[in-house]
C-alpha cells in the first residue's frame, strides 16, 4: 500500500510528496560494482588510486590520501545540496531530476555529497569513490546509476610557501570577490593551487587514457568551488568532458573546521573513463552479469591493457507510443522514462520525444515517444516486444494520468 513505510538498505522512510525511488533502482543499490573485484569500474579505480598513492607521499613515502569507496549512498538533501552551498532554488534539486526517498533524505546525486563529512572528521587528502543516482534520458551514454570519484586536498599556508617566500595563502583583511578568485584568497595561492589541481589532473588523464592524450580546459561553475574548471578530453573526434574541479569555497572548508586551509577539489565519472579506456560501446554493459563479458576484465594488475571485444550484437526493435499529456498536472518526461524504465528494464536502449503538438480546439498537448528495444544477451522477439510495449501504455496511463492515441 502507497501509505507503509519504504523500507531500503533496511531502513525505514516515511513516505511523502518526493518520494520517488523506484524498485528498479533499489535493486541496483545493492551491486556495488566499483567493489566487485575484477569489474572494469573497479580496475579503473584502482588505476586511480595507485596514481594518487605515488604522487602524493608522505615523508616516509606513506600515501598521504585515503580512500573512502563505502559511504552510504542514502544522504539528506542538506549533505548533497547545503552543505555544498546549492541555492535553494536551484534545478539540481527538482524532484524530476534525482531520486528522493522523502523531502528528507536521496540517493546521493554525486559524490561531492561527503566532502563536508570527511573534512570535518579530520582529513586533508582523500578519495571518496561510489554510485551515484540522477534521473536522466535513457541512451547508450545515460544511465540512472553511474559511478564517480571525488578528490579532496587541503593545504595550510605553511605546506604551500617556504617561510622565506613571504607570501600569503589568505587576505589579512578579505578582498574582492573576482572572477579569478574569493576574497579570502590571495593571487599567489590560488595560483600555485590552480596549477597544482590541473597539472595533478592533466598527468592522471594521460596515465589513464595514454600519453598521446588530446585535453582542453574549459571555464565552469559549480555552487562548491571557485574558480571552477572542466577537463575536457577528445575521443573519437568529439570533445568529451571528463570532470569538474576548481578552489573549495572557504566558506565551506571553515564550516568543517579547517579553516586555517586552502583546498582543491574534483569530481569525475568512472563509466566515461572504462568506456573510453576499454572501448565499451554502452552504458548498460557495466550491469552485466554475462559471464562472456565480466571474465575479459578478470586481471589481477589493473594497468592491464583491455580492448572490449562485443559478446555478440543482437537486432533492435523500435516502437513509438503517442499520448496526450494530462491538461493539469505536472507530467515531467523523467517521469515517463521511469515508466519505461521500470517496465522494461535494460531491454531498453533508449527512449526519445520525437514529435509533440498542441490540438488547436482540445488545448491539449501530445507527446510522441520512439522507445528502442534491444537486448545486451539475446534476440528480442516482436511478441515479446509488443507485450512490454502495451504495458508501458497501460502504466502510463495508471501512473501519469496520459490518454494514449494510438
Ligand atoms: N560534483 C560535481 C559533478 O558531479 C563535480 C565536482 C566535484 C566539481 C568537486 C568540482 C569539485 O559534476
Amino acid at each position: 500500500s502507497p501509505l507503509a513505510a519504504l523500507t531500503v538498505s533496511g531502513r525505514q522512510f516515511e513516505r511523502d510528496s518526493y518520494t520517488n525511488i523506484t524498485d528498479g533502482i533499489i535493486k541496483r543499490m545493492s551491486r556495488k560494482l566499483h567493489q566487485q573485484k575484477g569489474h572494469p569500474l573497479y580496475l579503473i579505480k584502482e588505476r586511480i588510486k595507485s596514481y594518487f598513492y605515488k604522487k602524493y607521499v608522505g615523508r616516509t613515502g606513506n600515501p598521504v590520501f585515503s580512500v573512502y569507496d563505502n559511504q552510504d549512498p542514502i544522504v539528506t538533501t542538506y549533505q548533497n545540496f547545503d552543505s555544498l552551498l546549492v541555492p535553494q532554488n536551484h534545478v539540481s534539486r527538482l524532484k524530476s531530476d534525482s531520486y528522493y526517498l522523502n523531502s528528507q533524505y536521496m540517493l546521493r546525486a554525486h559524490t561531492t555529497a561527503h566532502q563536508t563529512d570527511l573534512i570535518s572528521s579530520g582529513l586533508d587528502n582523500f578519495l571518496i569513490i561510489g554510485d551515484v543516482y540522477r534521473r536522466d534520458t535513457v541512451d547508450s551514454t545515460h544511465y540512472p546509476v553511474f559511478h564517480q570519484c571525488d578528490a579532496v586536498r587541503l593545504q595550510t599556508q605553511h605546506e604551500l610557501f617556504p617561510e622565506e617566500w613571504g607570501l600569503s595563502v589568505f587576505e589579512k583583511r578579505p578582498d574582492r570577490r573576482t572572477e579569478d578568485k574569493q576574497a579570502e584568497h590571495t593571487v599567489d595561492a590560488v595560483r600555485i593551487l590552480s596549477f597544482q589541481l590541473k597539472s595533478t589532473l592533466q598527468d592522471l588523464a594521460k596515465v589513464l587514457f595514454g600519453s598521446d592524450v588530446e585535453y582542453r580546459w574549459v571555464e565552469a561553475y559549480f555552487p562548491f568551488t571557485h574558480p571552477s574548471w572542466e577537463l575536457e578530453i577528445k575521443h573519437n573526434g568529439e570533445w568529451l568532458e571528463l570532470l569538474g574541479c576548481g578552489i573549495m569555497e572557504h566558506t565551506i572548508v571553515k564550516k568543517a573546521g579547517a579553516g586555517d586551509r586552502i583546498g582543491w577539489a574534483f569530481g569525475l565519472g568512472l563509466e566515461r573513463v572504462a568506456m573510453r579506456v576499454y572501448d565499451i560501446p554502452d552504458i548498460r554493459l557495466f550491469w552485466s552479469t554475462d559471464s562472456a563479458f565480466l571474465k575479459q576484465f578478470e586481471v589481477d594488475d589493473p594497468f592491464t591493457p583491455i580492448k572490449y571485444e562485443p559478446v555478440s550484437v543482437y537486432p533492435r526493435c523500435i516502437n513509438d507510443i503517442s499520448f496526450w499529456i494530462p491538461p493539469e498536472g505536472d507530467f515531467s518526461q523523467n517521469d515517463f522514462f521511469d515508466v519505461v524504465r521500470s517496465v522494461g528494464g535494460d531491454m531498453i536502449e533508449e527512449v526519445s520525444l520525437v514529435d509533440q503538438f498542441v490540438h488547436p480546439q482540445k488545448k491539449l498537448t501530445s507527446h510522441c515517444y520512439r522507445i528502442t528495444y534491444r537486448h545486451m544477451e539475446r534476440t528480442l522477439t516482436k511478441t515479446e516486444v509488443n507485450e512490454i510495449h502495451e504495458e508501458i501504455g497501460r502504466r502510463a496511463t495508471e501512473m501519469l494520468g496520459v490518454t494514449v492515441r494510438n
